[in-house]
């Protein structure tokens, strides 16, 4: 056994232990991807080797704190992707619209940044008093910046930038207030918001929403991780629901194709057929 196939050894059982220690599953991620991230956390310790972070990990619940953090990507931003939320508005609002209640779930929201985008663009539109968003990520370090709302002052000229280009119609300024450094988005934006630990790899689905939006997830995923997680997306959604994904991300080769029509291409969006292949009227 060379190198590399001692290391990837020393990596399975690493993920196999977690698993059975704590319940977070990541023996189906990407291999590469969960590499990076395990010689990240592990360039971050005093271990030599993989393996060695396995007793200290499993007796640790601190430690596993922190790696999961490490392991998880949380990299985000407010209105990512501009193009997508223009898109967005124009096919996927008008069919809120015609709804008194509006379900939301915001699969791997990270530290809320998106969240709270989709939160404005919905109340620009009037839609934001009828909705309720489920903003849900594995990582509870994350959701707790999540329900804080507080973001660097230094990103907002961008994210006000992003925000013009997703339709925006007022100033992006207005729904937060700045201090020294930071800003605070206002509490009304977090009204119809609940923040929730879910982990994709092992949890559930979430009963009749109208909107799915899970972006820049599933490419940490391998195939059949991210076959489980499109099926729980699918099992979640009504009729004529849509689900987002990443721009890296499709339904293309997945095992959920067929029940799902395209929207936008470009911007991932696609809508939930009935079984009989059609859209509700
Ligand atoms: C790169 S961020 C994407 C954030 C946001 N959706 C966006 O596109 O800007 C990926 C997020 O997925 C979360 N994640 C990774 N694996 C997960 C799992 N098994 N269950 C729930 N969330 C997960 C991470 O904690 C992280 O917050």
């Amino acid at each position: 056994m060379n190198t590399v196939e001692t290391e990837q050894l020393e990596i399975k059982l690493l993920l196999e232990a977690l698993y059975h220690r704590y319940g977070y599953d990541f023996r189906q991620y990407s291999q590469a991807s969960i590499k990076r991230r395990v010689l990240h956390y592990l360039s971050k310790t005093n271990h030599d080797a993989i393996s060695a972070l396995i007793p200290s990990l499993l007796y640790d619940e601190k430690s596993f704190k922190s790696f999961l953090f490490c392991v998880s990507v949380t990299v985000t931003e407010m209105f990512r992707d501009p193009w997508f939320y223009d898109t967005l508005q124009k096919e996927v609002f008008p069919f809120l619209k015609t709804y008194p209640f509006i379900n939301i779930w915001h699969a791997g929201c990270a530290t809320g940044e998106e969240v709270y985008s989709l939160a404005i663009l919905l109340k620009e539109s009037n839609l934001y008093d009828r909705a309720h968003i489920y903003a849900t990520d594995f990582n509870d370090r994350a959701l707790q910046k999540a329900k804080d709302r507080i973001y660097p002052l230094e990103r907002m000229k961008d994210y006000s930038t992003n925000y013009q280009k997703s339709g925006g119609k007022f100033s992006l300024s207005d729904y937060y207030h700045a201090q020294y450094d930071a800003v605070i988005f206002d509490a009304a934006l977090q009204k119809n918001i609940t923040f929730a630990n879910h982990n994709l790899a092992t949890d559930g689905v979430f009963s009749e929403m109208h909107l799915v939006l899970c972006r820049n997830v599933l490419i940490y995923f391998n195939r059949d991780l991210q076959n489980r997680v499109l099926s729980i997306f699918r099992d979640s959604l009504c009729y004529n629901g849509f689900l987002c994904l990443g721009s890296k991300e499709t339904l293309d080769f997945s095992g959920v194709r067929n029940s799902f029509i395209e929207v936008a291409r470009k911007e991932r969006i696609y809508q939930h057929k009935n079984d009989r292949g059609r859209l509700e009227r």
